[in-house]
């Protein structure tokens, strides 16, 4: 298990990678794990934001849907799908919440306050963090615990003033500040900002439903991805690309977490070149080679498509399954 660890870590660290988050982020996933003995490995990555008396199985393997009105197939926005991207990548912070690969998808599933979240020293109780703690941020640490609820954000275009004091008046700063000054993260591209801005402003108020956590869901969404690099490489958007590439890494390591198994290790393997490719389709992103670099994108979705279509990915016995998790989860649950 720790070759494979180990052979993972490798593949997924982009030099390329400006800010240098990934290398860092990996380092939170993989090295840390390794140096504890204990008798599972891979960890699944999310379980360390669960409170441990929560029903884990539950939320590893389902969230409340999407509360948008948006198809991807008939309403494809590219800003809109990069938002969606943005919000679901620690790609977007800096600091210790990139290492650790925290996301807002992590508090705001799917746009819905996490009610299992937990950190210990930053939650009072689940469902609440410490957003003024020096651990995340370089400019608000007040040497105070004191947590606060996670809110939801569905209707959040409509809801202003934002904050529990109600200190801000727009999205846009507020979301800023989250980004710069709580998780210590770069100024984002207007673009970027302007995307995840689109992507909130679409979480609309309708009754909570449930979806199941799905290997199809997670590979539409890496298909979904690719689309969108193929865009911004059509776009010459280098800053774009570089961080969709970084983003789908994050979301590849996520899928392969679910196939630790030995009989897996095809799968596994699949995901690794993929986001292997994906690295060398980062430099040509730097180089500013931008034909060639949307070609290998488009050979590279094909492939994803194609597994998809074959079901040649198998969810039965990997950790998507909620039998196989419930057994795997078992040890930890002592
Ligand atoms: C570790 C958990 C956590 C993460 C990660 C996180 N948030 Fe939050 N978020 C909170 C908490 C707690 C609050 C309440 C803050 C307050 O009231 O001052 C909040 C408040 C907000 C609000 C204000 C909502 C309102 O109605 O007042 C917005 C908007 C928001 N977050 C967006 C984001 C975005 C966008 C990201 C990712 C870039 C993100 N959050 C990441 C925990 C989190």
């Amino acid at each position: 298990m720790n070759t494979k660890r180990a052979q993972w870590t490798d593949k997924y660290t982009t030099p390329g990678w400006k800010a240098g988050a990934l290398g860092l982020l990996c380092a939170g996933f993989f090295i840390v794990g390794g140096q504890t003995a204990e008798p599972i490995e891979p960890k699944l990555r999310d379980i360390r934001w669960l409170d441990q008396r929560s029903d884990r199985l539950t939320a590893l393997t389902s969230r409340p849907a999407e509360p948008v009105n948006y198809d991807p197939q008939t309403d494809w926005n590219l800003e809109y799908e990069l938002g969606r991207i943005a919000f679901r990548s620690p790609v977007i912070f800096g600091g210790f919440a990139a290492r650790e690969g925290l996301t807002c998808q992590i508090c705001h599933t799917n746009g819905y306050a996490n009610r299992n979240f937990f950190m210990e020293s930053h939650s009072s109780r689940p469902g609440t963090f410490d957003t003024t703690s020096a651990v995340f941020s370089k400019t608000l640490g007040d040497n105070t615990f004191n947590p606060i609820e996670i809110p939801d954000l569905v209707n959040v275009a409509n809801t202003a003033p934002y904050g529990h004091d109600g200190r801000e008046p727009s999205l846009r700063a507020f979301t800023l500040e989250v980004i710069t000054q709580e998780f210590s993260g770069k100024q984002p591209t207007g673009t970027l900002i302007d995307a995840l801005l689109a992507y909130m402003n679409a979480l609309q108020p309708r009754d909570k439903q449930t979806e199941p956590i799905t290997l199809e869901e997670d590979l539409k969404d890496t298909s979904r991805g690719l689309r969108v690099l193929i865009e911004l490489a059509e776009g010459k958007n280098a800053d774009g690309a570089s961080f969709v590439i970084a983003s789908l890494r994050y979301q590849l390591a996520g899928i392969a977490e679910r196939f630790p198994f030995e009989h897996q290790r095809k799968t596994y393997s699949v995901l690794v070149s993929w986001s292997r490719d994906l690295q060398r389709l980062n430099s040509f992103a730097i180089e500013g080679k931008w034909e060639k670099l949307a070609q290998r994108a488009v050979r590279l979705s094909e492939e994803v498509e194609e597994v998809y279509r074959r079901n040649s990915f198998v969810s039965a016995g990997s950790l998507y399954e909620p039998e196989t998790l419930k057994k795997w989860l078992k040890p930890l649950e002592q």
